[in-house]
């Protein structure tokens, strides 16, 4: 809905950076490790950087440690090596989010009562929450009728449309999706896909994406990054050129197959 956040009392509103200060890095990696307790090294020598408001995927085999990364960058893990650093606004304000693949819906709250549990949990459940829910039911595309519905009535990408809502009704700054669609249809999927388009240009959270879905990675970000199993690391990096918005025709242009065939290229020679 609108880009400017909803101000609260009890915090100060830093969301959007200036222009000048738009080359700010939201997250950046530098020799970033993870071992973990019994001695598997997940992660090797990761650098990257991602600025405030870019939408970057990262597309890897399964196993190379993608969920890792996002876990260390939501700072679910520490890093054993190396540094990561997250702004503050995302980190402190509580103003990250998280979307898995289990859309992890509480069976017994309705819609609304679910998408509300975030700001319950920050203490934000104030006069102005139904208004902040409806309009991201709005952005995420689910009716007014959906709201009262149960989870258990509504389809796997209705679900996940609730999940998209949850994580978004506390306006993140900092927004981390792993693999969110890989158990839909791909009509479904693709569906989402061109909707999360919109709704990142028009709320511009830092967005970090993974995917073993090539397609999907080149349609959504502005980045892909490449990683490489065994330890996981960053091997290649490709820049997606497409303009906003990306209409469902981009999936038939040249120059997107032309991209996808050379991330999937890239991605053969790394998993071999
Ligand atoms: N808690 C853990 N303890 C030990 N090894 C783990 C743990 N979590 C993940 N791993 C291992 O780390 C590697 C990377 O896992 P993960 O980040 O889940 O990969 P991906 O998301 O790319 O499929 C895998 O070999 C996995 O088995
Ligand atoms: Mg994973």
């Amino acid at each position: 809905m609108s880009s400017t956040p909803q101000p609260t009392s009890s915090e100060p509103n830093e969301r959007e950076p200036a222009p000048s200060d738009s080359a700010a890095p939201e997250v950046m990696a530098s020799g970033l490790e993870l071992t973990f307790d019994g001695g598997h090294q997940a992660l090797a020598d990761v650098n990257f950087r991602i600025d405030a408001g870019e939408f970057v995927s990262i597309v890897g085999p399964s196993g190379c440690g993608k969920s890792t990364l996002l876990r260390l960058v939501a700072g679910l893990l520490t890093p054993t090596a190396g540094t990561l650093d997250v702004a503050t606004t995302a980190r402190d304000d509580h103003r990250t989010a998280f979307v898995f693949q289990d859309p992890r819906l509480l069976p017994w709250r309705s819609v609304t009562a679910n998408v509300r549990l975030p700001l319950e949990l920050l203490g934000r459940n104030g006069p102005d929450a139904a208004a902040t829910i409806a309009s991201t039911l709005d952005l995420v595309g689910l009716a007014g009728d959906d709201a009262a519905k149960s989870p258990r009535m509504l389809s796997g990408g209705m679900r996940m449309r609730v999940s998209l809502a949850r994580a978004l009704v506390t306006d993140p700054t900092l927004f981390l999706l792993d693999e969110p669609f890989g158990a839909l249809d791909d009509i479904i999927r693709q569906r989402l896909n061109e909707d999360l388009v919109t709704i990142w240009q028009r709320r511009r959270p830092t967005t970090l994406f993974v995917t073993h879905n090539v397609s999907e990675a080149v349609f959504l970000s502005q980045r892909v990054l490449v990683m490489t199993p065994g330890p996981g690391r960053i091997a290649a990096e490709f820049t997606v050129p497409f303009d906003l918005p990306r209409p469902p025709e981009l999936r038939a242009d040249a120059r997107f197959a032309q991209l996808t065939g050379e991330v999937s290229a890239m991605l053969r020679e790394v998993s071999a």
